[in-house]
């Protein structure tokens, strides 16, 4: 969604805020703005620009045009209001007294507007920001405030605008009469707060950590309803009765270099090859060796102990988008293995039905930014039910991360490109150690067994890296399939959980209409579809549904569809049904998955690039989706 940094210190803020909104222009991208403060004029200078940030750079010589220590900017993912400059964020009051940049939704925005209008305030825009702005104008403004000293005043009206508002937000704030002044605040929307040493020296807030990356690795997390007070010399945080509180400082271990392409055309293929390294990190260190050579995965940074696996009665699995998908394949790992039921939840359908959630619940909310609204929501309603959560999370002390009972953080790094490929590789990872510990502990596989899938898991960075190793067939398909209008994606069983992601990356960035069927269901509607050329991807790596998956392959060939097989070494029958295969190596059909998605994700690439698309920012997407 939508990207906010800030800056107040000793340096120019306008380039360091375009330097900072680059590293988040993938949350959204429609428009941008900054707000800057010249310490020795009257006003606050806004300049807004519709599209990419170049658009904003070119119009303010990269920042060197506007003039000021001080200041705010965002990039844009519409919401209410099209895109455009008027649109853009920051917005403001009359003469610029009270300006705002916002990220998530006002919901009520409407009563507040009318509520205004009564009052005399004019909106000039179709954002719902807007009425945050004009309302936190109205409370700035009122009589009564003004024998308060300028922080007082801005604390009781950011406070009172906080009570009024229903939604979630993250606010960067200027006061037009406050030079040198940022004020920000949140609620379900993610902020952080970064301090600047040397020659930087002062304060930023930003909505993610990239943005701030290259200033500072000391950061304040800021937590739901409190507000922070930034000048050059001074961090201050308060709570919603505006009483200041002690905010602990964190040290980011990512380096700024990590958030760079590092010589990859593109950050999705730099991900993508990063997935071997972000495997090994998410799987080595729960991994034990014993003296005698036995290993053991070993969860204690969740807290869950033996016994409290051993009473799981049921498992939760929720996210959205690739992360529900790690659900899915994850559903079919831990039933097997473990035989504890699983359900796999949409995030954003769970909270509307009302769900049973029984004693012994364990729900897992799988979620690389951490900070998903829907996936969010989820979390806290399972903890309103007295349920125990899990948050396997990418993101260190994003909300899912410091709101759920336990963390398993996937050790993927920072994730850049929209289309997710690590974090999901890493999600899956983690969740395969849940179900082989679960597994042991509750005496569903033997000890022998136990050793075997560690094992597995312990070969399957390497086996990644082959498939990496073997990528130019792929990219020569890829060019053949880019004019392709419908592509289908079908699996049975973990086939079909695999499916759904292939299906979503190629969607997400080659923009060709996909979808992902069980491939038993095809004959009973999608089928009609099929005609000739039509390109249908059969994914075939459980040993046991290989026939079953190329009879389906078949009856789609015998109505002219094209055909790509992917399967894993050995399974050379398939040759004789599809058009073209890709093998992956073996591994224990369990974990399939975590290979049989690399050269989708490849081919996902390709098809993007054949087609000369925006790789790592596709249209109409965003990273981090904080709002519902
Ligand atoms: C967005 C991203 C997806 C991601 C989903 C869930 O749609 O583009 O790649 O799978 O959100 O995000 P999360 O951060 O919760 O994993």
């Amino acid at each position: 969604m939508c990207g906010i940094v800030g800056y107040v210190g000793v340096r120019q803020a306008a380039p360091i805020l375009l330097e900072g909104l680059s590293k988040l222009e993938y949350r959204g991208y429609d428009s941008a703005g900054i707000a800057v403060r010249d310490e020795n004029s009257e006003h606050v200078e806004v300049v807004k620009a519709k599209g990419r940030l170049r658009n904003l750079m070119q119009m303010t010589d990269s920042g060197n045009a506007v003039r000021g220590c001080c200041g705010i900017g965002h990039t844009r993912w519409a919401t209410h209001g099209e895109p455009s400059a008027v649109n853009a964020h920051p917005h403001y009051s009359k003469e610029k007294r009270v300006v705002v940049v916002h990220n998530g939704i006002i919901e009520n925005y409407q009563d507040i507007k009318d509520m205004l209008r009564r009052k005399g305030y004019v909106f000039s825009t179709q954002t719902d920001t807007e009425a945050a702005a004009l309302l936190l104008d109205s409370y700035y403004t009122e009589p009564g405030r003004s024998s308060l000293s300028p922080r007082e005043r801005a604390l009781g009206a950011i406070r009172d605008m906080m009570i009024r508002v229903r939604g979630s937000y993250a606010l960067g704030i200027l006061f037009g009469d406050q030079p040198g002044v940022i004020y920000a605040a949140r609620k379900d929307s993610p902020l952080i707060l970064g301090c600047c040493e040397g020659e930087m020296e002062g304060h930023m807030i930003a909505s993610d950590v990239p943005a701030v990356l290259q200033y500072t690795r000391k950061v304040v997390y800021i937590d739901n309803l409190e507000i922070a007070c930034l000048t050059r010399e001074e961090m201050h945080v308060y709570n919603i009765d505006c009483e200041e509180i002690e905010k602990p400082v964190a040290e980011i271990r990512w380096d700024a270099a990590a958030a760079e392409k590092d010589g990859y055309e593109h950050f999705m293929m730099k991900e993508i090859h990063e997935q071997p390294r972000a495997v090994r990190d998410t799987l080595s260190p729960r991994i034990k060796e014993a003296e005698d050579g036995t290993r053991s995965i070993d969860l204690s940074e969740t807290s869950l102990t033996d016994d409290d696996l051993r009473a799981v009665s049921r498992i939760l699995l929720i996210g959205c988008g690739s992360a529900y998908h790690v659900g899915m394949a994850e559903r079919y790992v831990i039933e097997k293995l473990s035989r504890v039921p699983c359900e796999v939840e949409l995030a954003s359908e769970f909270r509307y039905r009302d769900p049973i959630l029984a004693q012994n619940c364990l729900a897992v909310i799988v979620s690389q930014s951490g900070e998903t609204a829907d996936s969010l929501a989820a979390l806290r309603l399972c903890k309103e039910r007295g349920v125990r959560t899990l948050a396997v999370v990418n993101v260190v002390g994003s909300s899912i991360a410091r709101e759920a009972d336990a963390v398993m953080y996937t050790w993927a790094g920072p994730e850049i490109s929209v289309a997710t490929t690590k974090a999901y590789s890493t999600q899956l990872a983690a969740l395969y150690l849940l179900a082989v510990k679960l597994a042991a502990v509750r005496g569903s596989i033997d000890a022998a067994r136990e050793q075997a899938l560690i094992g597995e898991l312990l070969a399957l960075p390497e086996k990644i890296e082959r498939i990496l190793g073997d990528k130019e067939r792929l990219q020569w398909f890829a060019n053949k399939m880019a004019a392709s209008k419908d592509v289908f994606f079908i699996g049975r069983g973990l086939d079909y959980a695999i499916s759904l992601e292939g299906s979503l990356k190629l969607k997400e960035i080659s923009y060709i209409h996909s979808e992902a069927y069980a491939a038993g269901e095809l004959k009973h509607g999608t089928i009609s579809l099929v005609e000739e050329g039509v390109m249908v991807v059969g994914v075939a790596t459980q040993p046991e549904l290989f026939e079953k998956v190329v009879s389906n392959l078949v009856e789609v060939r015998s109505r002219g569809a094209y055909l790509f097989g992917l399967t894993t070494y050995g399974q050379y029958a398939i040759e004789d049904t599809v058009n073209f295969t890709v093998y992956v190596p073996r591994t224990d059909p369990l974990f399939a998955t975590s290979l049989a998605v690399v050269p989708l994700q490849l081919l996902a690439y390709y098809i993007s690039c054949a087609k000369g698309l925006d790789v790592d920012k596709p249209r109409n997407l965003a990273k981090s989706v904080t709002v519902e």
